[in-house]
């Protein structure tokens, strides 16, 4: 493997290389996880499920679509979110109890969600200005976790906002308490997901720390990738927005830092496949009706740059059955013909 491109090792666990999908709620699915994955992706982590959710969703159905992981794939981490540390125990002996979240061995912690109906309840973001809080979370999560031989990271961001950047001492806090490994995505919260992630704090966290550091924020192509790695000396990229309706991204980027690709940026042909491949995989998970209402959000992220985006786009919410989608598919591939446009 090349010298940018390298294996991790968080806690017990070797993950192939060092290359995230960041969670992102009504996106990271299994199946598109699964794709990301076949693309290139080291580690994939679920969307962020609720601790106390968990505990109390006995049959395990109401969370089942965001928790379910690939039982073969020991790297997908599922990320839990909550203010109460009994939660993250109970919800860890949960994780470990059943018969196919016990594979995953590495639990996330999420405190760095900048929603307002999570910060309100204590949790995401709002742990970084409680940081004693956080890091009792940190260490019950550590000890349930350790005791059924899985790890824990936690992802945060810069700071609650530009005056309290504390990104560098919590991550302190965060290896002290027992963390693996930890993501810092480099905006505040009051940034949400708007203006340039100041990779400078990337930089700061990396130094102020042993455990792998995971660098987060405005990775988008093979030139940022490399540019992060490089400025700010992270051990992993995790990358989010870029990689939504475009799984082969990390192809790319493998490709870029000097790694052998699976397959890099693929014809229409191909990625109409990958497209009707999401849609089969997501109907076994979700049921046809559901499957669709998903997939319409995935197409328009899927035709993003199209030449022909804003009218597959007006096409792909009104889809409602197979023939609906394979006819949107097909309309793609015959105005990428026309006009030529990249996709
Ligand atoms: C639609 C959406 C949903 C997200 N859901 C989660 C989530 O469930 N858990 C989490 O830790 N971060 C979540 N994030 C944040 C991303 O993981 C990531 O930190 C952020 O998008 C910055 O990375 P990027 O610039 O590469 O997109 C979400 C982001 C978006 C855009």
């Amino acid at each position: 493997m090349a010298a940018d491109l390298h294996p991790v090792r968080i806690g017990s666990v070797q993950i192939p290389n060092n290359l995230a999908l960041a969670p992102m709620a009504g996106t990271t699915d299994r199946v598109y996880r699964a794709l990301c994955r076949r693309f290139g992706a080291g580690l994939t982590v679920t969307e962020l499920v609720s601790a106390r959710g968990l505990i109390f969703d006995r049959k395990m159905n109401r969370n089942w679509r965001y928790l379910a992981i690939d039982p073969d794939y020991p790297f997908e981490s599922i990320q839990l979110f909550g203010s109460d540390p009994v939660d993250f125990t109970r919800a860890i002996e949960r994780i470990a109890a059943h018969p196919i979240l016990s594979s995953s061995r590495l639990i996330d912690l999420n405190m760095g969600c900048p929603v307002k109906k999570v910060v309100m309840t204590g949790a995401g973001c709002a742990l970084m200005r409680q940081p004693d809080r956080a890091e009792q979370i940190i260490r019950a999560a550590v000890e349930a976790a350790h005791s059924v031989g899985k790890s824990v990271t936690v992802k945060f961001r810069s700071g609650w906002d530009e005056m309290s950047i504390n990104a560098p001492d919590f991550a302190r806090m965060c290896e002290a308490a027992g963390a693996s490994a930890i993501t810092i995505h480099a905006r505040t919260r009051n940034q949400m997901y708007g203006g340039r992630a100041d990779w400078s704090v990337i930089s700061d966290v990396r130094r102020a720390v042993k455990i792998p550091v995971y660098g987060n924020g405005d990775v988008v192509d093979q030139t940022s990738a490399l540019r992060m790695l490089r400025e700010t000396g992270v051990d992993g990229l995790m990358i989010g927005r870029a990689a939504q309706g475009r799984p082969w991204l990390f192809s790319e980027i493998i490709q870029s830092l000097g790694g052998v690709p699976m397959m890099v940026a693929p014809d229409i042909d191909a990625r109409m496949q990958i497209i009707k491949e999401h849609w089969h995989g997501l109907c076994d998970l979700l049921g046809e009706q559901k499957a669709m209402l998903e997939m319409r959000r995935h197409l328009s992220h899927y035709f993003q740059g199209a030449s022909c985006a804003s009218r597959l786009r007006q096409l792909a919410v009104a889809v409602q059955t197979e023939q609906d989608l394979l006819n949107v598919l097909e309309e793609w591939r015959v105005c990428q013909g026309k006009y030529c446009g990249n996709s």
